[in-house]
């Protein structure tokens, strides 16, 4: 008999890995939960007052604290451990001391025989899926990173506050690295369905078309602002993780601009970053490819090297 109880198990618990438990807590995302973290203490006291929580669920989950022997048989594994971006530094100085810590992860998850999914949400992420796919040996369409998507989120809401609309009638996708080189694809925007160009147009004496560059830069340095505020970014994010798991545990075929491998597509290869992908039970389905304008191909480009000059880095 097939086990139908789907086991999601996150390494990492710091704001990143505890507001993505707490928040397949209150979605009823999971059947159940193991949560792995170098401290035991901190991980067994968010045991417990996540439990406490289960009687104000939508459904009930088991959550427990446990190990990479949990890797075994689960559906998904989130790596969200490792350094976090201090004040003043860039997504990619962390990528060297983080590969290291992937290499441990990723060689105990597979000594347990893992075949489920991997999701990579630890920065940079790009690299870091990168490796992750690497290490592990597995299909790539196995191995998503977070990509852009929080970067597309924050594009939809920055539109969506703009045009005074809701972000879920807002449709514009950041690609690229999760990073500072990341590009809006405005050819491909649109509020309501009307490309964002026209919609400007029916509405001059309101909008205009020179408000879009300064809305992206708020959306590309939007963690900066943040992290010197609070220290770290960790909400939105886990918001983006549960919905991503919800989008594999219940085989959505849903459109993410995820990390994943490129194998051509975008006249690219051999590096993972964020472009439009479908997602389901088995991971990624596939990619979307825009037909982007040359200036957004040109950008695309230069984000592309980015990434793979910081693989090339790691890997020597
Ligand atoms: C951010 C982190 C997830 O952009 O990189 O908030």
């Amino acid at each position: 008999m097939m086990n139908m109880r789907n086991r999601v198990v996150i390494i990492g618990n710091g704001a990143v890995g505890s507001s993505y438990a707490y928040g397949l807590l209150n979605q009823g995302v999971a059947d159940e939960l193991v949560i792995i973290d170098l401290d035991k203490d901190k991980a067994e006291g968010d045991v417990m007052d996540l439990n406490h929580g289960l009687a104000f669920a939508p459904s009930s989950m088991q959550i427990r604290t446990g190990d990479y022997r949990d890797c075994e048989g689960a559906d998904i594994v989130v790596i969200t451990a490792g350094a976090n971006q201090k004040p003043g530094e860039t997504r990619l100085d962390l990528a060297m001391k983080n590969t290291e810590v992937f290499k441990s992860i990723v060689d105990q998850v597979m000594s347990h025989s893992f075949d489920g999914i991997f999701i990579v949400a630890t920065n940079p992420v790009d690299v870091l899926s990168y490796m992750t796919w690497k290490f592990s040996g597995l299909s790539s369409e196995r191995v998503i990173g977070s990509g852009t998507i929080l970067d597309t989120a924050r594009l939809r809401y920055q539109l969506g506050d703009y045009f005074r609309i809701d972000a879920r009638n807002v449709h514009a996708y950041i690609i690229g690295e999760h990073g500072d080189s990341e590009l809006p694809v405005w050819s491909h925007a649109n509020v309501g369905g009307i490309p964002v160009d026209q919609y400007i147009s029916m509405h001059t004496e309101r909008y205009d078309e020179k408000d879009l560059e300064p809305i992206f830069h708020k959306v590309r340095d939007a963690a900066y602002h943040i992290i010197e505020r609070k220290g770290a970014t960790h909400y939105g994010i886990a918001m983006g993780l549960v919905r991503l798991t919800k989008a594999v545990l219940r085989n959505e075929d849903a459109l993410f601009t995820v990390s994943v491998l490129l194998e051509g597509q975008y006249d690219e290869e051999d590096v993972y970053v964020g472009v439009p992908a479908i997602i389901n039970r088995n991971g990624v389905r596939e990619i979307v490819e825009l037909n982007l304008r040359q200036d957004e191909k040109d950008l695309f480009k230069k984000s592309v090297s980015v990434v793979k000059d910081a693989v090339e880095r790691v890997k020597h």
